[in-house]
């Protein structure tokens, strides 16, 4: 029986877009190679002037709005990014600031690209023991900040966006959060990672230098655990609840690569069309992938209040994580 469920989304993602063509004029690269090996056509970028914090208030404005709750309602925060504001304090309690949530708690959680999904399983267990009946959870992130725009094996990959949801108590015991995965492999960290910047190579003239304080991914093993790790996550959480693949009504998966969200709906059983896709417009924005789509799949009438839905997402940790919920 769900506990907690979703009851507002919002989303923000900066003006200014960066097409593939754009970038054939800045790396050795080409539209053709960026849609046929990723899916992705164009990625928002912000302006100096936005950052995690400036994106993330602005989609938790909105979900608040959709979901009726003012500020001051709010009990906690939790904030998924690997592009924080700053190392502390934690982006979440700038955005506390900035919403003026004067009630509520705050911190920040690093999940890589599963961070929502992780968010959203810290928030379903606060609403479940009673410790808060009004759970904000955004996920924000400005990867271009931390983009090596000289290194196009992943430079044509990531985007900035945010993504926010209301979480509370289900009305009826029928909508919300029904179960919900999460695993990780420490061992493979450093297949996808920022090497610098922390207490292991805190930032010196050497560290700049050697631009460790990039994204620094293997492409090629990343996308083969993530499609073996996507895919079992999704089937594992749909199983354990035990409903069958054709009781969803849509998959959302992170959106990284089309390949990979293809290779997942096809390991769980579900077709395309029950697949909601927008990586052609955001590229990857890691955390926030997964609410920027539940907003627009909302907002464009592809979920509607009751249909049954599968998240899934993979990133940096390695992380993984899947949730169904009745929406
Ligand atoms: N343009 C043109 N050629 C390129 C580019 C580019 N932008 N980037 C790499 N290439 C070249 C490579 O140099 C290589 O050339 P070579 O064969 O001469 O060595 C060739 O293209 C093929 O490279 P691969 O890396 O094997 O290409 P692949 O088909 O694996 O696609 C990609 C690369 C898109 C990065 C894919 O591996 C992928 O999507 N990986 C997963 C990324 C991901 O999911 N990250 C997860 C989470 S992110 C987070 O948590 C923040």
């Amino acid at each position: 029986m769900p506990w907690s469920y979703i009851a507002g989304t919002g989303s923000a993602v900066p003006e200014k877009v960066l097409t593939n063509e754009d970038l054939e004029k800045m790396v050795d690269t080409s539209d053709e190679w960026i849609r046929t090996r990723s899916g992705i056509e164009r990625r928002h970028i912000a302006e100096e002037d936005e950052t995690t914090a400036t994106l993330g208030a602005e989609a938790a404005q909105k979900a608040l709005e959709d979901a009726g709750v003012s500020p001051e309602e709010v009990d906690f925060i939790i904030v998924a990014t690997v592009t924080p504001e700053m190392l502390f304090p934690s982006t979440a309690c700038v955005i506390q600031d900035m919403i003026g949530a004067k009630r509520a708690g705050a911190m920040d959680l690093s999940a890589g690209c599963s961070g929502f999904i992780y968010a959203l399983s810290v928030a379903d267990s606060f609403v479940r023991i009673g410790q808060s009946e009004t759970v904000l959870v955004v996920a924000s992130e400005t990867l271009s900040k931390i983009t090596d725009w000289t290194d196009r094996s992943t430079c044509v990959l990531f985007g900035d966006g945010a993504g926010a949801a209301v979480i509370m108590p289900s009305p009826d015991g029928e909508r919300g959060i029904i179960n919900t995965i999460l695993g990780s492999d420490g061992s493979k960290g450093e297949l996808l990672y920022m090497p610098a910047g922390g207490s292991r190579y805190p930032a010196s003239h050497e560290t700049v230098d050697k631009r460790m304080h990039y994204i620094k991914m293997n492409g090629r093993e990343v996308f083969k655990i993530a499609v073996e790790a996507m895919g079992e996550a999704a089937a594992s959480v749909v199983e354990g609840a035990g409903y069958r693949p054709e009781d969803v009504d849509l998959l959302i998966p992170h959106q990284a690569n089309i390949r990979i969200i293809k290779a997942t709906a096809k390991r769980l059983g579900i077709s395309m069309d029950r697949v909601y896709v927008n990586i052609q417009e955001y590229g990857n924005t890691s955390a926030a992938s997964i609410p920027i789509a539940v907003d627009e799949a909302k907002r464009k009438g592809f979920l509607r209040p009751g249909d049954l839905v599968v998240a899934v997402a993979f990133g940096a940790g390695l992380t993984w994580a899947s949730t169904l919920f009745r929406f």
